[in-house]
């Protein structure tokens, strides 16, 4: 950045500097050529006395010296055929007799003044600026005088005028660089902090942030560095928590699992004890599997790649199965059922095998946490062209504490509250992500010793058969 500015600066003032240049040789020439044409016009009346014999050679010569001086030119005087016949210093030259080039006389002898910059046919040593005024008798042409005056004072003072340039240039770069250095560093300082820190974060330490609090861009950028951080360290804790919940859930069974068949292979136990433990053995294998399939789903369902195979079903017909599948558990606790159809059939489109998942999950829910002779009851109606589904049980209920958590996976309530109740907190994990994947929403009611209320929201299916 620093050698941009500078850049910039330089070519700037290189700019500037031919510019001015430009124009205060523009601005010298002009007045210089101004001059000499003044001067020039004056001798018009001397020349003409010259030419009508009033005065002699010397005395024009003699004014032509003093203007040579005066002026710093070197003057010659010209006929009507471009010939030299008077010059201001003849010493310096045997120019009388000779024929100026025609082009310059074309212009003089033409009534016009002329004025060329540069070598004069390499006459002088080095570029002049030359003049030419015409000289007139009763408004016609009748001499020409040529006046060459050297341009190295102009060099000289263009010079100068580099050299000014050149030290404020200098003192310019000097006096810029000082803020640059500082806007340079509030920029590239904070942005090598980043890098700094993007890199620990990369290598696991999530917990670094930025310290950056200006309110520019930059502030800005390391605001949305710092969200950034935060959100990977709680996905990273996430993660970890996971893990840890998986490890655990998996280590209790196979440590179950161990200690029986450990108790198997010792020849004292008697033969109904062993057959005791094989089906305990079984029972545990069972669920480890179940967890792991559970566990499989959700992640299948949280990745996003999982195509819906959306069908037309009659939502109370899938209910009515649902409860028949529970029959044994229901009668085993003497559940009274109730189950009210506002509207029969209610034909929803959604992945049949998933709702049925949902209904299953809450329902086990309900009677896992039902005492005996609790009952169940089911709703179904339509409302703002939705399917609603009621399914409210009078167990015990779920704390107020608990009610965020009970979606979330291996939640699995109060440990002294369920330490008989089998489970392994993925079933509302499940409910919930089969839910959000058919764009439909799922609350829960519940109030401690009083029971609890699930509701959730399908689509109505357009072709009714
Ligand atoms: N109807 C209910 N009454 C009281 N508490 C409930 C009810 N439904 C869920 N909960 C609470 O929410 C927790 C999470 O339920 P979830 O279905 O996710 O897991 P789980 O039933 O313990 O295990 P899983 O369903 O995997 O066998 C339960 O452990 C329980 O504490
Ligand atoms: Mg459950």
């Amino acid at each position: 950045m620093t050698f941009v500015y500078l850049i910039v600066i330089i070519i700037s003032f290189i700019i500037l500097g031919i510019v001015a240049i430009e124009m205060l040789e523009d601005y010298y020439f002009d007045k210089r050529a101004h001059a000499l044409t003044e001067e020039g016009q004056k001798l018009n009346n001397t020349i003409i006395d010259y030419l009508n014999r009033k005065v002699n050679y010397g005395t024009l010569k003699n004014e032509l010296n003093s203007i040579e001086k005066f002026l710093n030119a070197k003057i010659w005087l010209i006929d009507k055929q471009g010939y030299i016949y008077g010059v201001s210093n003849e010493t310096e030259g045997n120019w009388i007799g000779k024929q100026v080039s025609t082009d310059d006389l074309v212009k003089v002898l033409k009534g016009d003044v002329m004025v060329k910059r540069g070598e004069y046919d390499e006459l002088f040593g080095g570029p002049v600026l030359t003049v030419g005024v015409p000289i007139f008798v009763n408004g016609i042409v009748v001499n020409g005088v040529i006046m060459h005056s050297p341009i190295y004072e102009i060099d000289e003072t263009l010079n100068e005028i580099y050299k000014i340039i050149l030290y404020s240039m200098v003192i310019s770069l000097m006096i810029v660089l000082i803020p640059l250095y500082f806007t340079s560093q509030r920029i590239s300082k904070p942005l090598r902090e980043m890098n700094k820190i993007t890199k620990i974060i990369a290598s696991g330490e999530f917990e670094k942030r930025l310290n950056i609090n200006t309110n520019d861009e930059i502030g800005q950028l390391a605001k949305s560095f710092n969200n950034m951080a935060g959100e990977l360290e709680e996905i990273e804790e996430k993660r970890r928590g996971f893990i840890a919940d998986v490890s655990h859930e998996l280590r209790s069974p196979l440590t179950l699992i161990r200690g029986y068949i450990k108790a198997l292979m010792d020849k004292e136990t008697s033969d109904d004890k062993k057959n005791e433990y094989l089906n305990i053995t079984y029972e545990e294998t069972e669920r480890l599997s179940e967890l792991i399939n559970n566990l499989l789903d959700l992640s299948k369902m949280e990745s996003g790649n999982y195509p819906l195979n959306l069908t037309t079903f009659d939502l109370n017909e899938l209910i009515r199965r649902s409860i028949i599948k529970f029959g044994n558990k229901l009668e085993g606790k003497d559940i009274n059922v109730e189950v009210n159809f506002r509207e029969d059939p209610i034909y929803v489109s959604g992945e049949k095998d998933s709702i049925s998942r949902v209904i299953s999950n809450i329902i086990d829910n309900a009677i896992k946490f039902m005492e005996r002779e609790d009952s169940l009851t089911i709703l179904t109606e339509i409302k703002n062209n939705k399917a609603y589904v009621y399914i409210k049980d009078t167990g015990c209920g779920i704390p107020k504490k608990d009610l965020q958590n009970i979606w979330k996976r291996f939640h699995k309530g109060d440990k002294s509250r369920s330490r008989q109740i089998t489970g392994t907190g993925l079933g509302l994990s499940i409910v919930k992500e089969i839910i959000k994947n058919h764009n439909e929403e799922i609350w829960v009611k519940s109030e401690e010793r009083r029971g609890t209320e699930f509701v959730f929201t399908l689509t109505l299916s357009t072709n009714t058969k």
